[in-house]
């Protein structure tokens, strides 16, 4: 057995014994929007001489599938505003021979009219797309951006043939009235939709409870006007699935439902830094080690393995033991946009 196939075999774990196969790289912080449940008012973005290459990324990338990875999200801030980015898409798909199963990206949606086929050509195999609100002046107030261009991108990945999700973070009195509309919507464009429970990751850390549209309420507003029947056997998916009116919608109800218990994800920021739990409040400063690991893999390559080791059995239970450790006055210094959801 040669050491690639060894590693492989042996996937990081936490002290609950989950096994990790998915990784999100966020390759910036930057994004072209203002979504309320994310952005600050005022960002700081990274430097840009702190952001890791994609030479540096790829040979992480590489390092993380010999352990185990098999999915690859790609997220921001918005990822499309990194130029390069669709060459990374095809390096990563050299990793499929390692064992790298899923190259995915996360996007706004806003310039994917020019990148889908370039994506689907380079190897991506799908894209989850934001879309609050079909309404454009609400969009606009949501976001900051026209909704034109978005749908526009959505309607250009379908065509590329890209497999697409749509994700909807609700919130009280701004877009819940978007449940209907968009079930609507998705079904008339057999699109898998899901709702998402707003969570306390708002870059002005003004979230409150009041404002989370629970996955009860959703059910109870689509019963009102749909048959709605539980899906079971989601796995390791963070959404809970419904079939409502024989479409598939999907619900992500961290706050209500969270799905810590199966959580199989670990996360890379684009300054360096490693996250065990979307979460978490203290992440690995990694940048060095990364860096190395492109020039002369052989140097690191122990010591990269046993921080990381160590870093991830730490990982805790989840959301709720971490949100009671949490002082009131959190001081969390990473924001939604700084780790990629
Ligand atoms: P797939 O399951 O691969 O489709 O991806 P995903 O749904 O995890 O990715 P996406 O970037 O579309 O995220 C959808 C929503 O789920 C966002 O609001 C994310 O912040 C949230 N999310 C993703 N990963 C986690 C996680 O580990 N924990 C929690 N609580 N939320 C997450
Ligand atoms: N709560 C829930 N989801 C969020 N997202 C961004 N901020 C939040 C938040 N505070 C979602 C975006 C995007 C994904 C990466 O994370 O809508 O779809
Ligand atoms: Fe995983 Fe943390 Fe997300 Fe829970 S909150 S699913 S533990 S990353």
């Amino acid at each position: 057995m040669n050491s690639i196939t060894k590693l492989h075999a042996k996937p990081f774990q936490d002290q609950f014994g989950r096994h990790k196969r998915k990784l999100r790289i966020s390759i910036t912080d930057r994004c072209n929007f203002k979504c309320v449940y994310c952005m600050p008012e005022h960002p700081e973005w990274m430097h840009k001489h702190n952001l890791l290459s994609f030479e540096a990324l790829y040979a992480f990338c590489k390092f993380m599938v010999q352990r185990g990875i098999e999915q690859i999200r790609i997220t921001g801030g918005e990822p499309l505003m990194r130029q390069g980015v669709v060459h990374f898409v095809q390096q990563l798909k050299t990793l499929k021979v390692l064992g790298l199963k899923r190259i995915s990206m996360t996007t706004n949606g806003h310039y994917l009219k020019h990148y889908a086929h370039a994506l689907q050509e380079a190897g991506l195999d799908d894209l989850n797309i934001s879309l609050d609100s079909l309404d454009e002046q609400q969009f606009q107030q949501l976001t900051q951006r026209k909704l034109g261009p978005v749908l526009e991108g959505i309607a250009e990945a379908q065509k590329a043939g890209l497999k697409l999700k749509i994700n909807t973070v609700l919130m009280q009195s701004l877009n819940e009235n978007q449940i209907i509309p968009l079930v609507q919507w998705a079904t008339q464009e057999q699109i898998e939709l899901r709702f998402i429970e707003f969570m306390p990751l708002d870059g002005d850390q003004k979230w409150t409870q009041q404002e989370v549209v629970s996955e009860q309420y959703i059910l109870d507003s689509l019963s009102r006007q749909f048959e709605v029947q539980r899906v079971d056997g989601h796995g390791t998916q963070p959404a809970r699935q419904y079939r409502v009116n024989g479409q598939i919608i999907g619900i992500i109800s961290t706050i209500t439902h969270s799905f810590c218990g199966r959580c199989d994800r670990l996360r890379l920021n684009a300054q360096g830094e490693f996250y065990n739990c979307l979460f978490s409040l203290n992440g690995l400063n990694l940048k060095q080690d990364i860096e190395t690991l492109s020039s002369d893999p052989q140097q690191v390559d122990i010591l990269l393995n046993s921080k990381l080791t160590s870093y991830i059995w730490q990982k805790e239970q989840g959301f709720h033991s971490l949100m009671i450790k949490k002082p009131q006055s959190n001081v969390r210094k990473i924001s939604m946009h700084m780790i990629g959801g």
